[in-house]
């Protein structure tokens, strides 16, 4: 695996340690590298309204963009039950169209690992094809 996907892979999993999940359980951790080779790592924060839960992913693109960032490279995810094996956790359709706002569908990386030490690498265009984007409305 290449050095700096282990990196984020582990930043992932650091970050995970701060889940609020009291519905789920299900803990959830992110990094995400700007152009610029920033990270800025997010995980899950559940809500007693559940669809007012915030997943990994979307804490770390809001934290980053909160903080003048508009342009990505990849993002590691590493998610799994509270005291399991972490087995790949694709990003959900919401977070996945979050991306497709900042980020090159061809370029931008998707990094998800597991507990065996296993990575896969996904473009967004794989794990979104034909999404809808800003360059679907006709103001830019
Ligand atoms: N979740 C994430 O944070 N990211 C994902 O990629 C999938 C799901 C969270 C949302 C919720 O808190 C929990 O995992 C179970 O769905």
């Amino acid at each position: 695996m290449e050095e700096e996907n282990k990196k984020m892979i582990e930043m992932a999993i650091d970050a995970r340690k701060n889940s609020y999940v009291p519905y789920s359980n299900f803990r959830v951790g992110a990094c995400l590298q700007t152009k610029s080779g920033e990270f800025y790592t997010g995980c899950n924060i559940e809500n007693a309204g559940y669809t007012a839960t915030n997943c990994a992913e979307r804490t770390a693109f809001f934290k980053a963009v909160s903080e003048g960032k508009r342009e990505f490279q990849k993002i590691a995810i590493m998610g799994g039950y509270q005291n399991g094996e972490l087995d790949f956790c694709p990003p959900c359709g919401v977070c996945l169209q979050v991306m497709m706002e900042f980020c090159n569908s061809e370029t931008f990386q998707i990094i998800l690992g597991n507990s065996n030490g296993d990575c896969k690498v996904f473009l967004l265009k794989e794990l979104l094809p034909m999404g809808f984007g800003p360059k679907s409305l006709k103001w830019r």
